[in-house]
This record gives structure tokens, C-alpha cells and sequence, in this order.
């Protein structure tokens, strides 16, 4: 039978934790708003190659499979040594860089951050741990080898070429242009890639023509060659607008009706 004293040693025990846990949130929630209030307020630099010239990366840098952040870190967006960038160097560098908005900077960063389950500083080659992001069936490099754990960094120009390959005229890439790349690479394999990824890779693209497609929503194919392969911002690029996570998730949506009809109109043909 617990006396009285054990039971009131155990009451104590409890609000003591509970108090502990009281101050771990609200010194969490205090430290998530300043933070916060502090992106929100950060004066965003206006896109300037003059202020960010490219200068290659060297071999000891830290680089990702991806051609977004290769990129402003070779631009000196983000640390161009690509290492121990924190959520709030991303959020800043990609509103700089491509004009996204804050809500969508925002969600990029915080999910990529989740999917790796790593919450301090990120370096880009962390980026490449297989199938926390990075994904197999990529446009622009191999897929990760079985014996591996992290993915190439490197755009494979032969894979890019197959890209570039589904441009009617050479000379711009339209939504279903990309969205047959998309198909094609997928066709290659007997599995589907799990939803997560799927949403990932469709997201990819829609950024993609979102950001450097014009009013017609088409990219020029010499720009994506010279950001998807040199990791470089093409002479000539500037951000003309705001590109938002709706905008984003709209893009995506088209993305996958495109492709749906197109496997669709593919299992229908005549053999
Ligand atoms: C914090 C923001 C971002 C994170 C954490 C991120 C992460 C990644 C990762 C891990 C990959 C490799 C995926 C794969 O295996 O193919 C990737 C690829 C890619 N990302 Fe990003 N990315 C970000 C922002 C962006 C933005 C803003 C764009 C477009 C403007 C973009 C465009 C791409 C493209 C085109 C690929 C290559 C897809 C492929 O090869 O199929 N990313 N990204």
C-alpha cells in the first residue's frame, strides 16, 4: 500500500516534469517566433550577378543533386562551400535567387529539413542520402548504387540529353515536354516510385517552369542547359516574378494530368 508520503513524493515528481515540460515549450514556441519574426523582417537583396558572380566550385566543396541549390551556392547565395547552412540561409538564398515566395521557401526548407530528420545545419551533400529526398528515376543523374548510401552529385549529360531530347523545336521546353521526360524515364522501370517521391519529382518540374518559364510557361532550352548542367544562372536571368507554393502545387497538378494522359493514350494505342 504506497503511504501518504510516497503518494505526495510522487505528485511532486509529477508537477516537477510537468513544469519542466511547461518551460521546454515555451522556451520552443519563444525561440520558433523570434526566429520567425526575424525571417519574416529580413530585407530580401535584389537578384544581382554583378553582387553574385559564378565561380566554380572546387573539389572539396559540398555539393547536392540538385541543380537549385548547386547553383546559389555557386553564385554565393549560399555558403559556397556548401556547408552548415542553416533554415535560415535557404529560406533567404532561395527568395534571392528565384524570387520564392516566403511561404514557399519556408515549406521547402522545414520539409527538407523533416525528410532527412536533421534540424541543425545542413550541408548540400547531405541533401544526397537516398530516399529521404533524393529519389531514384531522376532526369538529371544515375540512381543511387545498391552498395551506397548517398546518390551522385553530378548531372549526367547523357540522361540531361534525353531531356532535352523531348524539345519539339530545339529550342524551348514546354509543361508536357517535361512531363514526357518524366514518363519516358519512368517507362524504364517495372516499379512505380512511392507517392512522397512522386509528388517530389513532379514538384521539381513545376519549379522548373515556374521560374524560368516566361508568360508562356516555356523554357528555353540553352537556360536549362546552362542552370540544370553547369549549375550556373544563364546570362540573362532574372527572377520577373513571385513564385508561390500555389503556383507551385497548381504546376504540379498539371504535371501529373499530363502524364496521366499520356500513359493513358499509351495503353490505349493499337500494338
Ligand atoms: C530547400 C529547397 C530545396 C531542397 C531541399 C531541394 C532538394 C533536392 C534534392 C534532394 C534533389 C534530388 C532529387 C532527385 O533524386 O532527383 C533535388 C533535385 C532537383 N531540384 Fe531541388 N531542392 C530545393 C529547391 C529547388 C528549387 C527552388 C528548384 C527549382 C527552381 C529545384 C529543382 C530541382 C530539380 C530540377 C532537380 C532535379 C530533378 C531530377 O533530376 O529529376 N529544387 N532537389
Amino acid at each position: 500500500m504506497p503511504t501518504m508520503k510516497s503518494r505526495r513524493s510522487a505528485v511532486l515528481r509529477l508537477l516537477i516534469k510537468c513544469a519542466l515540460a511547461m518551460a521546454t515549450l515555451a522556451m520552443t514556441i519563444k525561440y520558433c517566433t523570434l526566429e520567425l519574426d526575424d525571417i519574416i523582417h529580413e530585407p530580401i537583396e535584389e537578384f544581382s550577378l554583378e553582387k553574385h558572380p559564378y565561380v566554380p566550385p572546387t573539389e572539396w566543396d559540398s555539393r547536392s543533386p540538385c541543380p537549385a541549390l548547386n547553383t546559389l551556392a555557386n553564385h554565393g547565395f549560399l555558403p559556397h562551400n556548401g556547408r552548415g547552412a542553416t533554415k535560415k540561409d535557404y529560406i533567404r538564398a532561395l527568395r534571392q535567387g528565384y524570387n520564392l515566395s516566403l511561404p514557399l521557401a519556408t515549406f521547402l526548407t522545414v520539409s527538407g529539413h523533416v525528410l532527412l530528420s536533421q534540424y541543425s545545419h545542413l550541408s548540400l551533400a547531405d541533401l544526397a542520402r537516398h530516399n529521404c529526398i533524393e529519389h531514384d528515376m531522376s532526369l538529371g543523374h544515375w540512381d543511387t548504387l545498391q552498395t551506397q548510401e548517398y546518390a551522385p552529385d553530378r548531372p549526367s549529360e547523357w540522361l540531361f540529353d534525353r531531356v532535352l531530347a523531348h524539345s519539339s523545336d530545339g529550342k524551348r521546353m514546354t509543361l508536357c515536354e517535361l512531363a514526357a521526360a518524366r514518363v519516358e524515364r519512368e517507362s524504364t522501370y517495372a516499379h512505380k516510385l512511392d507517392a512522397v517521391h512522386e509528388e517530389i519529382a513532379r514538384g521539381e518540374m513545376s519549379m522548373v517552369l515556374g521560374v524560368f518559364g516566361g508568360k508562356d510557361g516555356r523554357v528555353p532550352v540553352d537556360w536549362l542547359k546552362e542552370w540544370w548542367e553547369n549549375e550556373r544562372f544563364p546570362e540573362g536571368f532574372k527572377p520577373d516574378h513571385q513564385q508561390t507554393l500555389l503556383d507551385t502545387v497548381r504546376g504540379s497538378w498539371k504535371i501529373r494530368r499530363a502524364m496521366n494522359e499520356m500513359a493513358q493514350n499509351a495503353s490505349t494505342k493499337p500494338t
